[in-house]
């Protein structure tokens, strides 16, 4: 097993990561201090992990809650039955969640730990490539709301991640390839030498080799935990995580949840950023063709498939969290590696990127 710290001072917690982790209560009984548990899962995951989880925490009082699946259900309507389960089964302030699934279950699970009772522990179980790279680190939790992805929610830091690679032999290969695009992300916004190992290990990584993923998902939490302890509620450095995701968003907004997985849609976004940063002058010709040829490898889309005006796409950018005071700030490519907040690229550059995405 390996071992990350996330550095909060008193949140700062541990992210465990490796193989056979789901057979070890200890990594989870050390970081619940009450007697009671309620693990939230969905209908595809349960069948799947729940019976192991429980198992690791038998000594304790578990309750569970089973979501329906979707990013459609990423609502505080969903949430409100989480709601409903502690209450009915009188859970105090002194209860644990525990998130067992993707991000969908994770963000949730974390919104309701957030604001139970003004605020109660928690801990995730990430099974998805993305939720063990990206959204269980870091304690950005919430829901959708119809007017905009992620609009409602509340940064709470979980007490423990554990990772455990071995709930990726069941997930589908689509959904894995959309991990992939946030593996990538850490890649190009920070870490060239990462992204060269991923250009050198691609094949592998694809055929699900689990020292690679061990690996890859390691330096992935590593990247984000070291951003997320420099600025834990965005107010700088912490953006350049959303690499991709303005744009990103307004694709999942305008196509709808449904027809682009998240990641996939970063993957066009990500794609779209690091055009603007090549007619910008930042990077080279070269730098656009490694990032579309390593997402391609990945099985990720790099071209929008559903039909979106221009117009539709720069009104759906401008419902983002990245907006500031009307500005959209976008991250943008120095170089390969190496991101920054961007606030002044020119108009039409941006409006040439949208107008060549969305044919
Ligand atoms: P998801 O949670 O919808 O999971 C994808 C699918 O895989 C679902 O059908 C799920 O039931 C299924 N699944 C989960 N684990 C499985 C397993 N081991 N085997 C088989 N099937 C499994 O999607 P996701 O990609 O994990 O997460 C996407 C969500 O994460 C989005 O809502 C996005 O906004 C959010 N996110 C949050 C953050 C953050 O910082 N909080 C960061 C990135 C993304
Ligand atoms: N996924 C972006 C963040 O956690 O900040």
């Amino acid at each position: 097993m390996r071992q990350l710290n996330l550095d909060l001072g008193e949140k700062s917690y541990p992210i465990y990561i490796g193989q056979g982790l789901l057979s070890q209560s200890e990594l989870l009984t050390e970081h619940i201090s009450g007697k009671q548990i309620m693990i939230v899962t969905n209908t595809t995951v349960a069948p799947l992990y729940l019976a192991q989880v429980k198992s690791l925490l038998a000594d304790y009082q578990i309750s569970t809650v089973i979501l329906p699946d979707g990013e459609q259900y990423k609502t505080l309507d969903t949430v409100n039955l989480i709601f409903s389960a502690l209450l009915e089964a009188r859970f105090d302030r002194s209860c644990t969640l525990v998130a067992l699934g993707g991000g969908v279950v994770g963000d949730m699970t974390g919104f309701a730990a957030a604001s139970y009772q003004r605020g109660v522990n928690f801990i995730q179980i990430p099974t998805t490539l993305l939720s063990q790279v990206d959204s269980s680190v870091g304690g950005k939790t919430g829901v959708n709301h119809v007017l905009g992805k992620n609009m409602i929610g509340a940064f709470h830091q979980p007490k423990c991640v554990v990772i455990d690679v071995d709930t990726l032999d069941t997930l589908e290969d689509r959904e894995y390839s959309a991990g992939m695009a946030e593996v990538i992300k850490y890649g190009l916004l920070g870490n060239v030498d990462f992204l060269h190992y991923l250009q050198n290990n691609i094949e592998s990584l694809m055929a699900r080799d689990k020292t690679i993923i061990i690996e890859a998902v390691y330096q992935s939490c590593e990247d984000k935990a070291d951003i997320v302890a420099q600025d834990e509620l965005e107010a700088g450095k912490r953006a350049l995580l959303n690499l991709g995701h303005t744009f990103g968003h307004a694709i999942e907004n305008t196509l709808g949840y449904g027809n682009y997985l998240h990641g996939e849609a970063i993957s066009v976004g990500m794609l779209m950023a690091v055009r603007l940063s090549q007619l910008e002058g930042y990077v080279s010709d070269d730098v656009v063709d490694q990032t579309q040829d390593l997402l391609e490898k990945s099985n990720l889309p790099t071209s929008i498939s559903g039909k979106i005006t221009a117009s539709d796409f720069m009104a759906a950018m401008s419902v983002d969290k990245k907006v500031i005071d009307g500005n959209i700030r976008l991250i943008l490519l120095k170089e390969l590696g190496d991101a920054f907040i961007c606030d002044d690229y020119q108009q039409p550059l941006l409006n040439q990127v949208i107008n060549d995405f969305c044919q």
